[in-house]
């Protein structure tokens, strides 16, 4: 890193600094958070993981969207991006229905406006794939929004070919994921613009900003997270509220779910991490 590059901000798990007024560098840590927690034990690896695979995937997607990578650092955790003006809005393509979507569908048959057909459990397949963005709050958690909010926010053409672009990246993976033994079953795009050009920025695809689960356990019927469900597991034995202070993982859960990061990307990079 440059000597006279500024710490922005430390997220749960990354480290923002700014090398000159264009340039950012995204750095992940191996820091791990369950229910918005961090942990005071890291997943050695999983900054190298989360990194990695957003590259893997900015340059296997440039062709749909342009992005704000410039070069991904010999640390192999540190990106280095153009700095843009970011839009305010969460773009989300669930292509299952689960969690936030789930809860939602429930109380009223949509998700962000889009409705559905009766009858969907948690964990069913989605086709097509739907796009339900959301607010991007400093505090708290975002909240879904519909298409028209959207267009309200950030003008109509905007959130249509956001919604275009998006839901063709999301296609991709979900392909390539399901090919590799994985389901991808959520994901959050963030974009920001250049010139008038929209351009993916933030991370793509890894496991923090993504729900994978593996593909054999949803078949037969379970909806696990891949890299987590072993901590998780572990914490709901455990007894802890999800209130900070997150516990100490133990040795053996650090490695098992240090094993299913490198999985991950073993299987939908190829790449032997
Ligand atoms: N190219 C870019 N230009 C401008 N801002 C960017 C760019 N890429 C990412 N960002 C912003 O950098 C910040 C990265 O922060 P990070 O995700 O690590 O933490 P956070 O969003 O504050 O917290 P959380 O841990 O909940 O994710 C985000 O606000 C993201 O929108
Ligand atoms: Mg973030």
């Amino acid at each position: 890193m440059s000597d006279t590059a500024t710490h922005l901000g430390s997220g749960k798990v990354r480290e923002l600094y700014a090398l000159d007024d264009d340039r950012l560098l995204l750095v992940a840590s191996d820091r791990i958070s369950t229910f918005d927690v961090v942990h005071p034990t890291p997943i050695p690896d999983k900054g190298r993981v989360l990194t990695g695979l957003s590259a893997f995937w900015f340059a296997r997607t440039k062709d749909i969207v342009p992005n704000h990578l410039i070069a991904l650092h010999d640390d192999g955790r540190s990106l280095e991006c153009r700095r843009l003006e970011m839009l305010p809005v969460e773009v989300v393509v669930r292509g299952y229905l689960t969690g936030s979507g789930w809860k939602e569908y429930q109380r009223n048959g949509a998700v962000c406006g889009v409705a559905l057909p009766q009858g969907l459990r948690d964990g069913s397949r989605l086709e097509p794939a739907i796009f339900t963005p959301a607010t991007k709050e400093d505090q708290g958690h975002d909240e879904n929004i519909t298409f028209d909010d959207m267009c309200r926010r950030v003008g109509a053409d905007t959130s249509q070919a956001l919604r275009h672009r998006s839901l063709a990246i999301y296609d991709e993976a979900r392909a390539r994921a399901w090919e590799r033994g994985l389901v991808l079953a959520d994901t959050k795009f963030e974009f920001g613009r250049v010139d008038g050009v929209l351009t993916l920025i933030d991370e793509i695809l890894s496991p923090d900003s993504s729900r994978y689960w593996g593909r054999e356990e949803y078949e037969a019927g379970r909806l696990e997270s891949f890299d987590k469900q072993f901590a998780r597991d572990w914490l709901d034995r455990s007894g802890w509220n999800h209130e900070p202070p997150a516990p100490a993982l133990p040795d053996e859960v650090i490695a098992r779910t240090r094993e299913r990061y490198l999985e991950a990307m073993r299987r939908l990079t190829g790449a032997g991490a």
